[in-house]
């Protein structure tokens, strides 16, 4: 190859490595952080237009598939949808079909992740979901007592102070997939702390609390 034809492509080639560095960088900038999305004043309206894509698999109510491999997402608290949402984005929260429906392209910068999240959050609470076998239940309600109760609720409920999760009204499948998720180190977002609290839990005792809690009506 001729001299002047090398230095082209090495030329060529630094443009391109420069070229994507910028873009990476530019991709950073306007990755939103929790508090970027707090910060907003939410726009329920757009929300709700917005949340047709959200529609495709949570269905139009928010209540997922019965099935638990898409969870309920209706009635959760605001700041709860929001730190998962940015989780997935962030990559700190895996799943490619989240990854993808949660990225830029897809829903915006920080004012469409509060307008969607509001609106996911006013949406009545998933009625009908998928339960337990019922085997477990005493032992999983009486677990859940002591060792989850005192954040996540006696109902299941939640808090929005802490964005601590409603788990009431869940998919059991769904519920029982998260906590094997926690145990085989898929959901590096949550804490050690919490992940140690999951990993105290034998088998029947991981059923019989995903159980209660799929039968838990926390109420609006
Ligand atoms: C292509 C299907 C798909 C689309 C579209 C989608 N989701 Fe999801 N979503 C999922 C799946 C699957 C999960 C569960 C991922 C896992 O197992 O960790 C999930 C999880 C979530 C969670 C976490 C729920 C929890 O209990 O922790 C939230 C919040 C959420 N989605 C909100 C949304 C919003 C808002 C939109 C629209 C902008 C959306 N999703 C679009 C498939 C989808
Ligand atoms: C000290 C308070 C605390 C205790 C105790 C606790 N949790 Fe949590 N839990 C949280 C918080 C806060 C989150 C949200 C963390 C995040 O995503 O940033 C969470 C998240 C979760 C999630 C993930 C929800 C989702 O899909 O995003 C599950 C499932 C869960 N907890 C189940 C349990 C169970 C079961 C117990 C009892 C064995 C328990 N937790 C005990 C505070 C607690």
């Amino acid at each position: 190859m001729a001299t002047h034809m090398r230095r082209h492509l090495v030329w060529l080639s630094i443009v391109v490595i420069v070229l994507a560095a910028v873009a990476t960088a530019l991709g950073r900038a306007q990755e939103p952080t929790v508090a970027d999305v707090r910060a907003r004043s939410p726009d329920v309206m757009r929300g709700e237009r917005l949340y047709a894509v959200c529609a495709a698999c949570h269905g139009v109510d928010g209540a997922g598939r019965a099935a638990g491999e898409i969870p309920a997402i209706a009635g959760q608290h605001v700041g709860v949808l929001t730190r998962q949402f940015v989780a997935f984005r962030g990559g700190v929260r895996w799943d490619v079909r989240m990854e993808h429906a949660s990225q830029i392209r897809q829903m915006g910068d920080a004012q469409a992740i509060a307008d969607v999240a509001a609106y996911v959050a006013r949406l009545p609470v998933t009625q009908g979901n998928q339960r337990g076998t019922g085997e477990h239940l005493d032992l999983g309600a009486r677990v859940y007592a002591q060792r989850c109760a005192a954040c996540h609720g006696a109902r299941g409920e939640g808090r929005s102070i802490g964005d601590v999760p409603r788990l009431a009204g869940q998919h059991h499948a769904y519920l029982q997939r998260q906590f094997l998720d926690v145990l085989e180190q898929r959901r590096p977002g949550l804490s050690e702390s919490h992940a140690r609290v999951m990993r105290g839990l034998a088998q029947p005792e991981i059923d019989g609390i995903a159980d209660f809690l799929s039968r838990a009506t926390s109420g609006g």
